[in-house]
C-alpha cells in the first residue's frame, strides 16, 4: 500500500496566511487591511517569548488591535504560540480575539490537556512541531486538533530559507490525516515564496504562511498575494 497518497489539494482552495511578523508595525492596520482586501483567508500572528525561541516579537496588545480588523473581513485570526508554558495565557489570547491557537508539542508536557483547554475556550486548537521533532509525536493528538502546522524553518525569525526535508514531512502528515479521516488544516510555515508554494501545496498543505514574501520586498501587498495565487495555479 502506498503510505504517501497523492495529494488531493485543490490549488484554487489553498489558503494564504500572511504573517504579520514581517509587516511594518508603524502601519500595521493598513497592511493587514491590504492583505484582507486582497482576499486572504487567515492572518497569522507569531508570538515569541525569548525563551522557547531566541527572539521576542509581540503579544496580546497587538492581537487585540488586529483581531477586529480581521473579523470585519470574516477572516481567521491564526495565532502561533512560540512560548513556554502556553497554558498560562490561553484565556487571554481567547479574550484578545484569537480564532485558532496553535501550540508547540515541545512546550506542552500535557498536550492533551492544553488542546482540550483551547477547545473549551471556544477556539480551534492547533499543534505544531519543530523541524527536528518527528511526526510520531503527533500520533495520539491528531484526532483532537483542527490544525497541524509543519515548521519548515526553525522557529524564531522570519526571512529564513525553507528546509527541503519539510516537503516529505508534509506528504507523510497528509497521509496520517487521511488515514484517520481528519479534515484538519495542514498549514506550513517558514520560507514559503512564489517559487516553492506550489510544491508545498502539492505535497498536501492547504494553508500557506508567508511573512517576508507578502509584507517585504518592493512590490505592493496586493501584488505579492496575486503572485502567490498565480504560482499556485501554474
Ligand atoms: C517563524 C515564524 C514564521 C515566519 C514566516 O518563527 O513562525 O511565521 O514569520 O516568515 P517567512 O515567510 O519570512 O519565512
Ligand atoms: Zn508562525
Amino acid at each position: 500500500m502506498d503510505l504517501v497518497p497523492k495529494s488531493q489539494i485543490d490549488m484554487n482552495k489553498v489558503k494564504l496566511a500572511p504573517s504579520i511578523l514581517a509587516a511594518d508595525f508603524a502601519r500595521l492596520g493598513e497592511q493587514v487591511t491590504a492583505a484582507l482586501e486582497a482576499g486572504v483567508d487567515y492572518i497569522h500572528v507569531d508570538v515569541m517569548d525569548g525563551h522557547f525561541v531566541p527572539s521576542i516579537s509581540f503579544a496580546l496588545p497587538v492581537l487585540r488591535a488586529v483581531a477586529p480588523i480581521v473579523h470585519q473581513y470574516n477572516a481567521v485570526v491564526d495565532v502561533h504560540l512560540m512560548i513556554e508554558q502556553p497554558d498560562r495565557y490561553l484565556e487571554e489570547f481567547a479574550r484578545c480575539g484569537a480564532d485558532i491557537l496553535t501550540v508547540h508539542v515541545e512546550t506542552c508536557p500535557h498536550l492533551h490537556r492544553t488542546i482540550q483547554a483551547i477547545r473549551e475556550l471556544g477556539l480551534r486548537p492547533g499543534v505544531t512541531l519543530n523541524p527536528a521533532t518527528p511526526l510520531s509525536s503527533l500520533e495520539e493528538i491528531l484526532p483532537d486538533v483542527d490544525l497541524v502546522l509543519i515548521m519548515s524553518v526553525n522557529p524564531g525569525y522570519g526571512g529564513q530559507s525553507y528546509i527541503p526535508a519539510s516537503t516529505d514531512k508534509i506528504r507523510r502528515l497528509r497521509g496520517m490525516l487521511e488515514a484517520i479521516g481528519s479534515t484538519a488544516d495542514l498549514e506550513v510555515d517558514g520560507g514559503i515564496k512564489g517559487f516553492n508554494a506550489a510544491q508545498v501545496a502539492a505535497a498536501g498543505a492547504n494553508v500557506l504562511v508567508s511573512g517576508s514574501a507578502i509584507f517585504g520586498g518592493p512590490n505592493s501587498i496586493a501584488e505579492n498575494i496575486a503572485a502567490f495565487r498565480r504560482a499556485l495555479r501554474q
